[in-house]
């Protein structure tokens, strides 16, 4: 009897697999193809019942024989999830995204417990998430955005501590956000909550997210409630969507929310301070993070003590230059906010109307109130194609004042996906004259050589003109020869560097006088000038600066700069050193002092003096004995004097006295350039044809 018995188990064990085929989690597949009740793409045709498993289906991934990843991305794929779905115990990731897919988020999606990442966005999915989802321990990847879901966030995301993006964009979203998110998924890098009807504070312990890059996006929701200083807390980098909220009360100045512009912020008509205009009410002056506690206007004077007094108006003094930063800053933003569109638009167009047509995006400016009072024509024109800012990125850029000097303040804007641009920021006025800046300035933007900064985009406004360059990242040629101010190391600079550099230089300034447009003379050339590229290539920039802020009515360059910036990296004028600025300008030629009109031999003679600083490693002006002279006059004595070489010679330079021919044809060049006669120096060609003899061997 038991024999048979044994015989017929033997054959269900092995030939039932071959009758009924398809596996566990093939079924629990097929069961959500039934579900599907549009596939355009007949993605899902070869998901064949009469398979033993669902591996070699479309879309899927198996390891061990075991599906681990879905994907069926843009498929146009309609349908809802079945709860089956939780039949696939292996299963890690899914991306659905960009399907017309609708319904209910069945629990069952949440059974795979090893699932790490759960991507829906761009769907119509509704209702609310399960509370299942916190049994995702290995979560890491949540990204929901754009579909109707609604509720709350359940309270048991808490769990899924591993969770690094949490992306719930535009969805319908409310109730509070679950207090404790900042101390529990301390691995989020990616948070965007924008456009939802989420209620409630911001969780105070938000600020300890310190793995947050990009965008923290709490924009056009309901949330309430003041802004929690420890927000300020989060890495520096990463810029604080605040915008379209009802949040109320002063904005707290600290890390992440220090140097902010106004963009972050509104939409929120509660809120006051600093960076905004509308001043907190005078009732409760303590509550602004700048001041003490104790503060009032009549305390800030040095009192019997003196000490409290003073620190009181240092105070203040701080708060007016980060306030003026941050204006700057904001402004920046907010004019490309303006004005994203115009740059994207049809551009000849907007040249037959002359710049003057009403940009609608100008309308949004009523409806924050903060911004702009100056209605006026708005535009962000760029002068190529490569300009491909989208509004997004450059309105949540973050920005750093590089430096401040006569013309304007420099701005380094480092965009999230794109390139990183440094921006100046003309003056105001000027506004009568914007055909000839426009003229002007697409005039410079046609200039383009591989040694001269390339001006990329303008805008032109009655408050703001603002230039628009490729960021530089290694700073002036200035530091490269004297070493950064307050540097504590500085490796003297090779002779073949040396030698690139005034090849650069050179080839880069006879392009401007022969082969630009207008054949251009840059008239300010110096070392603070000249900037240098990541591989120490260098770049002239700044040229026609002056014309273009004498027609946007800023005056005259050369005061003192004055560097506030929060990065040390300079592009151009952030470190003019004190000995020039107090001095006038010693790269200047001597005629340019009399003769009004600007000529290229200008130019050659501030060669010239780079020539010598590069030759010798000493700033213009030369000390000797408590006397001042210049650099060039300095020199001229030592070959009167007949001193050798190496005590012209940079000290840095010594060891490289072998290439003493070069060293002495270049120095000849210098001399020849720096002729009182303007007459006597050579051209730029001329320059560099000698040049070509200096081998880098
Ligand atoms: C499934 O596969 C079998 C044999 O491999 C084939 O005969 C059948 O046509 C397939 N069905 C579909 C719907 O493709
Ligand atoms: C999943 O979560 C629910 C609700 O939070 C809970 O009741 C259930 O026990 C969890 N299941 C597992 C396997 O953790
Ligand atoms: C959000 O909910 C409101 C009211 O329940 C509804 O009118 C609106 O269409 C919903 N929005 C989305 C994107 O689902
Ligand atoms: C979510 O939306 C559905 C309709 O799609 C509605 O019936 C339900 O009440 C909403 N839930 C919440 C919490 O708003
Ligand atoms: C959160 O950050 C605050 C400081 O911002 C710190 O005092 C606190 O200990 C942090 N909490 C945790 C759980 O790390
Ligand atoms: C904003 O918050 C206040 C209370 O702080 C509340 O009275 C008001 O209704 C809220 N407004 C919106 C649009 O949610
Ligand atoms: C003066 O300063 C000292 C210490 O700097 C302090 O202890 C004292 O309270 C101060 N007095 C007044 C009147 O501020």
């Amino acid at each position: 009897m038991a024999s048979p018995l044994l015989f017929l188990l033997f054959l269900s064990t092995s030939f039932l697999p071959l009758c009924t085929s398809l596996n566990r989690e093939g079924q629990a597949l097929l069961s959500f193809k039934q579900s599907i009740s549009q596939d355009p793409e007949n993605c899902l045709s070869n998901w064949n019942a009469s398979d033993s498993d669902p591996c070699s289906w479309n879309g899927l991934t198996c390891k061990d024989n075991s599906v681990i990843s879905i994907s069926l991305p843009k498929k146009r794929l309609v349908g809802f999830i079945p709860s089956s779905i939780g039949a696939l115990p292996s299963l890690r990731h899914i991306n659905l995204r960009n399907n017309l897919l609708f319904g209910q988020l069945p629990a069952g999606l949440f059974t795979p417990l090893g699932l790490q990442s759960l991507v829906l966005y761009g769907n119509s999915f509704t209702g609310s998430i399960p509370v299942e989802l916190g049994n995702l321990s290995y979560l890491q990847i949540l990204d929901l955005s754009y579909n109707s879901f609604n509720g709350s966030l359940p309270k048991s995301i808490l769990s899924c501590k591993r969770i690094k993006t949490l992306v719930l964009a535009h969805n319908n979203f409310s109730s509070s956000l679950p207090n404790g998110l900042g101390t529990a998924l301390v691995e989020l890098e990616k948070l965007d909550l924008s456009y939802n009807a989420f209620t409630g504070p911001i969780p105070s312990d938000i600020g300890n997210l310190s793995s947050l890059q990009g965008t923290a996006d709490f924009s056009h929701n309901h949330l309430s409630g003041s802004i929690p200083p420890s927000l300020g807390n989060l890495p520096e980098k990463v810029y604080i969507d605040l915008t379209y909220n009802n949040l109320t009360g002063p904005i707290p100045q600290n890390g992440a929310l220090e140097n902010r512009g106004p963009t972050a912020f509104i939409g929120n008509p509660g809120l006051c301070g600093p960076p905004l205009k509308n001043p907190c009410s005078a009732e409760a002056p303590s509550s602004n993070p700048f001041l003490p506690s104790n503060y009032s206007p009549s305390s800030s004077f040095p009192n019997k003590n003196g000490t409290r007094g003073n620190k009181g108006l240092s105070r203040v003094a701080v708060v007016a230059i980060i306030v003026s930063d941050i204006v700057g800053i904001g402004l920046v933003a907010l004019v490309f906010f303006y004005c994203y569109w115009k740059a994207t638009s049809n551009r000849n167009k907007e040249k037959t109307d002359g710049g003057n047509g009403n940009c609608p995006c100008f309308r949004r400016k009523d409806e924050s109130g903060s911004l702009s009072e100056n209605g006026e024509q708005y535009e962000l024109v760029a002068l190529d194609r490569n300009v491909k800012y989208s509004l997004d990125e450059l309105l949540k850029a973050s920005a750093f004042v590089l430096g401040k000097s006569g013309i304007g303040i420099m701005y380094k804007v480092i965009l999230e996906c794109g390139p990183t641009l440094a921006v100046r920021r003309l003056g105001e006025g000027g506004l009568q004259r914007f055909k000839e800046f426009q003229a002007e300035v697409e005039a410079i933007g046609k200039v383009r050589h591989a040694n001269i900064v390339t001006l990329r985009a303008y805008y032109w406004s009655y408050d703001e003109k603002l230039l628009v360059y490729d960021y530089i990242p290694n700073g002036s040629l200035s530091s490269a020869i004297h070493g950064k101010p307050g540097a504590v190391s500085f490796t003297p600079l090779p002779w073949d560097t040396r030698v690139k550099f005034m090849k650069g230089i050179a080839t880069g300034l006879h392009f401007l006088h022969e082969f630009s447009p207008k054949k251009y003379v840059h008239g300010d050339l110096r070392p603070n000038n000249v900037l240098l590229g990541p591989n120490f290539e260098p770049y002239i920039s700044d040229f026609g600066l002056a014309r273009l802020a004498t027609i946007a009515g800023n005056i005259s360059p050369y005061l003192p700069s004055d560097r506030t910036g929060t990065d040390n990296k300079s592009q151009s004028d952030a470190s003019v050193s004190p000995l020039i600025t107090t001095k006038g300008n010693l790269y200047q030629a001597p005629e340019a002092l009399k003769t009004l009109k600007p000529s290229q031999k200008w130019d050659v003679y501030s060669y010239g003096v780079i020539l010598l600083e590069l030759i010798t490693g000493r700033a213009p002006v030369v000390l000797l004995d408590n006397l001042q002279m210049d650099l060039v006059k300095w020199v001229e004595l030592c070959i009167e004097e007949k001193k050798p070489l190496l005590d012209v010679l940079d000290p840095g330079l010594v060891r490289e006295i072998d290439r003493e021919d070069e060293i002495i044809l270049v120095l000849k060049i210098a001399l020849s350039c720096v002729q009182v006669s303007p007459e006597k120096r050579p051209n730029m060609r001329s320059v560099v044809d000698t040049l070509d003899r200096v081998g880098e061997s």
